[in-house]
């Protein structure tokens, strides 16, 4: 009720001004009300210890700078990022429009973010409790060829302060990165990070499981393929999804054909979809978690019963306010 007020005076502000309003608003109260996180429904995934299954999805904090903040609203992870090597401006403005009539987000926003330093010297002073994933991406001006190199970097750094890294290769911002997720050229990415793994594992004492996020624009053969190589190298967890090139539920509305990604409502199906079919693809040893239209406690529930082990939300945040991850978490005691 007060989040609907509160939202109709931030929606009148430019969605970026009212992000940044919002995510200091709430550094500002979360110094005056954080409740500990609700750890009832505690799980095991991927060996690590996640106090409940309720994670906010990566974009929302992309260099790191309010993850005590986010905390306090109950999450049992908080995945920040994405974050490339080095620090860039990403796409022009405006590169962020809301669609209210369909519960929507398009975004463009191209990886704006301070570089991985900026993000792991923020995280190396959290006090947050809960599991902390660190989504890495290539820099724009990383020919795709060599964005290896980059995703190297990224989860070198992260390693020792990260609990889980993703490999974001599904944003549809960074031009010709989707095209990571064809098999051949997954299989050169991910085999080499998983050498890594093995490298860092030895030297630091200590495992950091290795996601990779996909988009929900995929048909059943191009999943096939993805979790044959998911499979095959022993990657630890799926994100699905990212946002999607699709209009459906958004044609014809102010915004509905900006360029970029599109989140919210309208991607719930899809990406359920497309859960569903990476759950009938991987191994069962190999997480799930889901992203992608999650508003409700009934959408929470289609998600896990569509085989995910984890949800995280972002478009969900904006439109139903903070009260949502409690409400959330409530509905699976
Ligand atoms: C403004 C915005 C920025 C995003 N930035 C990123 C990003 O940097 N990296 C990433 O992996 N996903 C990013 N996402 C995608 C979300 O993490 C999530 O996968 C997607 O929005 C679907 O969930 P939702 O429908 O709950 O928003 C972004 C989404 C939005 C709306």
């Amino acid at each position: 009720m007060i989040y609907k007020t509160l939202r109709k005076l931030l929606f009148l502000l430019p969605p970026e001004r009212a992000h940044a309003l919002s995510l200091a608003g709430l550094k500002g109260w979360s110094k005056i009300h954080c409740p500990s996180i609700d750890s009832g429904l505690a799980r095991e995934v991927m060996g690590i210890h996640f106090p409940n299954p309720v994670g906010l999805a990566a974009g929302l904090d992309k260099n790191g700078d309010s993850i005590d903040a986010l905390g306090c609203l109950g999450f049992g992870f908080v995945e920040v990022g994405t974050v490339t090597p080095r620090p860039q401006p990403g796409n022009p403005r405006p590169r962020l429009f809301r669609i209210p009539e369909a519960g929507a987000i398009i975004n463009r926003m191209g990886f704006n973010n301070e570089g991985i330093d900026h993000l792991l010297a923020q995280a190396a002073r959290r006090r947050y409790r809960g599991v902390l994933g660190v989504n890495i991406g290539k820099n724009f001006d990383t020919p795709v060829e060599r964005a290896v190199e980059d995703y190297r970097i990224g989860y070198r750094k992260a390693f020792p302060l990260a609990d889980y890294v993703t490999v974001n290769i599904s944003s549809p911002n960074t031009p010709g990165l989707r095209d990571l997720q064809q098999a051949s050229l997954l299989e050169d990415l991910l085999g080499p990070l998983k050498d890594l793994q093995g490298e860092l594992e030895a030297r630091h004492e200590k495992r950091t499981p290795l996601v990779v996020k996909v988009a929900p624009d995929l048909d059943e053969e191009a999943v096939a393929l993805i979790a044959g190589v998911v499979n095959r190298l022993g990657i630890e967890g799926v994100i699905a999804t990212n946002t999607t090139l699709s209009r459906h539920g958004v044609e014809g509305l102010p915004h509905g054909d900006e360029a970029g990604g599109l989140s919210g409502r309208p991607l719930r199906t899809m990406s359920t979809e497309t859960l569903q079919q990476f759950r009938r693809h991987l191994d069962a040893s190999v997480a799930l978690i889901a992203a992608g239209g999650i508003f409700s406690e009934a959408d929470l529930a289609e998600k896990l019963s569509a085989g995910a082990d984890l949800a995280q939300i972002y478009s969900g945040l904006i439109y139903e306010g903070p009260g949502l991850v409690k409400r959330l978490i409530q509905s699976l005691h």
